[in-house]
């Protein structure tokens, strides 16, 4: 019996597997050939072959500053990969016509939805038509009420007084006096930061990230995978490659599962404790929020984990690429600690809005800094119906439009010869600053769906300078070449921002 019984389950688990294999390779062989058959592989321009070979890593280091050259090389500033269906354009006016004027035409579409589906399920980001205008119409509310700015504000002077002043005081105690070889990676700290701010002010709750042991929060570890697993999807060759290996539960896609499945639960959990503890009376943007999706908490979750994409890493992003340009740029920093001295008086309290709205030089430096590294390097879209871009381009129905901040940042056509030298000053008439056209700087996009936590977001990044630059000489350390960016869904200096630390005695 023991023999027959032994005998019989491995022929029924070979049937069971032969079964498996042969269903898995005609599946893998039909998406195969449909790939094949979207990708064009015919295609035998030189960007194309350049794209499938990798070959531009032999004088790039990212792919962004690969589009850029051939971008500033496009006498019309737009380019086509015709192995993934997309244009990506540096043009102001084919940027004001998908992002504006033709609106309509060019929603996010159903392969970005898919694409991030999984993680941002129906959030804002990842949703057109009616249910983006509802949480559009909803999020612009509250987002713009003077409490929630007030709230907002008074989140993240808390944190920069309790927190990241005590912190880098003690990182740069440590620096000079105990171990002067050890590096601070600033971004790591302005990651932690942004963590906390956007949790306190979109869900009330405080995950510490920033205390000073620097704990490890599970929550962020799981974000910090999704986000970069997700981006993963969309370097594939075809989406057919991701889809595989999402139905056999395998691989990067295995992960991404297990780290959505943490980010989740986490969503879920902020939901429960929220309604237990009473949400009427609090003035954090979920519970505002409670009070009109009442108990969808499926859209609840979606909402939370939008809202955590939208502010943390964009904030810490832009913050790190401001100081590895300061650090290279004493002039500036010169400048904007005498702007804070004039404004903020010798004692430096935490700035109040109007005191904010006085740093003119703070908020040219600041949008400068962006214009280098815009946290969201590229943003695309999908044609609804044929279509022809203002500078002649054909776009067919279905066909991928990106437009691209981070090239357009680095236009001599746009922002002169001088476009890859920091200097604020660009952004000042008669010390004032001014507004550039929108088109020109879509790094909060423009049109219709232009970001909607930008006031914030720069609200909290000058909140930051101006409690940081006049206490702190903050010094990048190693080599001096152009950074690396790791794979994410906004931008991330591979390696992170090592930095020195100097306390100025006031
Ligand atoms: C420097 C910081 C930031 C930058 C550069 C930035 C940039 C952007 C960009 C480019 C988009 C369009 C993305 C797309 O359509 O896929 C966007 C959308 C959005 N942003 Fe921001 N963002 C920043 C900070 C924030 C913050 C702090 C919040 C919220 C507290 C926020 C909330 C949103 C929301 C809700 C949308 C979706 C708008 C819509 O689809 O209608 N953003 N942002």
């Amino acid at each position: 019996m023991a023999f027959e019984a032994s005998n019989s389950i491995p022929s029924m688990a070979t049937t069971t597997g032969f079964l498996f294999f042969s269903f898995t390779f005609i599946f893998s062989l039909f998406s195969l050939l449909i790939f094949i058959s979207r990708m064009k592989p015919w295609c035998n321009c030189h960007t194309c072959r350049t794209f499938l070979t990798m070959s531009w890593t032999q004088r790039f280091t990212n792919l962004c500053d690969w589009y850029t050259h051939l971008l500033r090389n496009s006498p019309s500033g737009t380019i086509h990969l015709h192995v993934l269906q997309n244009t990506i354009t540096s043009n102001p006016d084919n940027v004001e016509h998908i992002v504006k004027t033709r609106f309509d035409n060019y929603p996010k579409g159903k392969p970005f939805s898919t694409l991030l589906g999984d993680l941002l399920g129906q959030g804002i980001f990842n949703v057109d038509g009616d249910s983006w205008k509802f949480q559009r119409k909803m999020a612009s509310l509250e987002l713009g009420s003077v409490a929630i700015r007030s709230y907002a504000l008074e989140t993240v002077m808390d944190e920069i007084q309790t927190r990241l002043i005590p912190l880098m005081s003690l990182k740069a105690r440590d620096q000079n006096e105990t171990d002067k070889n050890t590096v601070l990676d600033l971004q790591d700290i302005l990651r932690r930061f942004s963590f906390d701010i956007i949790c306190k002010f979109s869900f009330g709750l405080d995950p510490g990230c920033l205390l000073p042991s620097l704990p490890v929060s599970n929550l962020a570890d799981a974000f910090d995978l999704t986000s970069k697993l997700s981006a993963e999807r969309a370097m594939n060759a075809s989406p057919m490659i991701w889809k595989i290996k999402r139905f056999l539960n395998i691989g990067s896609e295995k992960k991404l599962r297990e780290a959505i499945s943490v980010v989740s639960d986490s969503a879920n959990e902020i939901i429960k404790q929220r309604r237990e503890m009473g949400f009427a009376t609090r003035k954090d943007l979920l519970s505002r929020f409670m009070g009109s999706v009442n108990n969808d908490d499926i859209y609840l979750r979606d909402i939370v984990v939008s809202f955590l994409l939208a502010g943390r890493d964009t904030i810490a992003s832009g913050l790190t690429g401001f100081f590895s340009l300061l650090s290279k740029n004493p002039r500036v920093e010169e400048i904007i600690r005498e702007e804070l001295n004039r404004v903020l008086g010798p004692v430096q309290e935490s700035p109040t809005f109007e005191q904010i709205r006085q740093m003119h030089y703070l908020n040219a430096a600041i949008h400068e800094s962006l214009r280098l590294f815009p946290p969201v390097q590229f943003d695309s879209k999908h044609a609804e119906e044929d279509d022809v871009l203002p500078d002649g381009t054909i776009v067919k129905k279905g066909n991928r439009v990106t437009y691209h901040p981070y090239a357009m940042g680095r236009m001599e056509k746009i922002w002169g010869p001088d476009c890859l030298e920091f200097k604020p000053e660009r952004w000042l008439k008669d010390g004032l600053f001014v507004q550039e056209d929108p088109f020109k700087y879509p790094v909060f996009q423009a049109g219709p769906r232009i970001c909607l936590g930008k006031d914030l977001a720069l609200m909290n990044m000058k909140s930051v300078v101006a409690a940081l630059v006049p206490r702190f000489d903050i010094r990048v350390v190693g080599p001096n070449h152009e950074p690396r960016f790791a794979p994410g869904l906004t931008a991330t200096f591979r390696g992170g921002l090592p930095v020195k630390v100097i306390e100025k005695r006031c």
